[in-house]
């Protein structure tokens, strides 16, 4: 069944969120492609990386469908000279997959931190083929390929390199129009 978007908003991590965490955390399909994620396996762990990776996180949001926690966006900022930008991470649990909700969160992302983080890009592994049509649908350009760019899950891995700079935009950064449809870019789409 598709879901309404308009029951899906970002918020801070809680520690009641841990059996919805350890939901998404604790499966191999949505963990396998996240880099230093462990996959989770009890509420315990849970708990601490609510504790430990999200609570102290400088913008990390949980995804969720009507306040209940089903993935999340992430932010990680640059720092000194790179503190212009962030790279941009999510993950979703498996049974909301293909039906637009990590673009809205994404772009609802967006709207937020853009003040903060003029900057964005994000990298994707060339074979993950949905993470990198959430970044064509949202609006990011596609920069190119870093080959044999990192190691992942233990594969060094070819990397997809996408940009999103607010210098792009031509109004004004707080519409949330401007980010639901942002210039010609999603135009040259595959
Ligand atoms: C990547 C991920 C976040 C996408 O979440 P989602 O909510 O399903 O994304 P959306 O529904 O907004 O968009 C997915 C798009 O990818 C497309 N897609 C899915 N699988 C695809 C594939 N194998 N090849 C091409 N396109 C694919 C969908 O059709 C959809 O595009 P459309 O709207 O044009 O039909 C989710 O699959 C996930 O959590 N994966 C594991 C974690 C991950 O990969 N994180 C990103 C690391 S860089």
């Amino acid at each position: 069944m598709q879901t309404d978007l308009s029951r899906i908003a970002l918020r801070p991590f809680r520690l009641s969120d841990a059996d919805d965490v350890l939901s998404f955390g604790g499966d191999d399909q949505v963990t396998r492609v996240l880099r230093g994620f462990k996959t989770l396996t009890t509420k315990d762990e849970a708990l601490n990386f609510i504790k430990n990776v999200c609570s102290p996180h400088p913008w990390r949001r949980s995804i969720c469908i009507d306040d209940r926690s089903i993935g999340f966006v992430t932010m990680f900022p640059g720092s000194g000279d790179d503190r212009h930008k962030a790279d941009t991470g999510y993950a979703l649990a498996a049974r909301y997959w293909g039906q637009g909700i990590t673009t809205k969160a994404v772009k609802t992302a967006l709207s937020q931190v853009f003040k903060d983080y003029p900057d964005l890009q994000s990298f994707v592994a060339v074979e993950n083929k949905a993470s990198q049509r959430v970044l064509d649908k949202v609006g990011f350009q596609r920069e190119g390929v870093l080959r044999k760019y990192l190691y992942l899950k233990g594969d060094i891995k070819d990397m997809v390199v996408y940009s999103f700079l607010s210098s792009d935009l031509s109004n004004d950064l707080s519409s949330d129009e401007l980010i639901t449809h942002p210039s010609s870019r999603d135009e040259g789409r595959p």
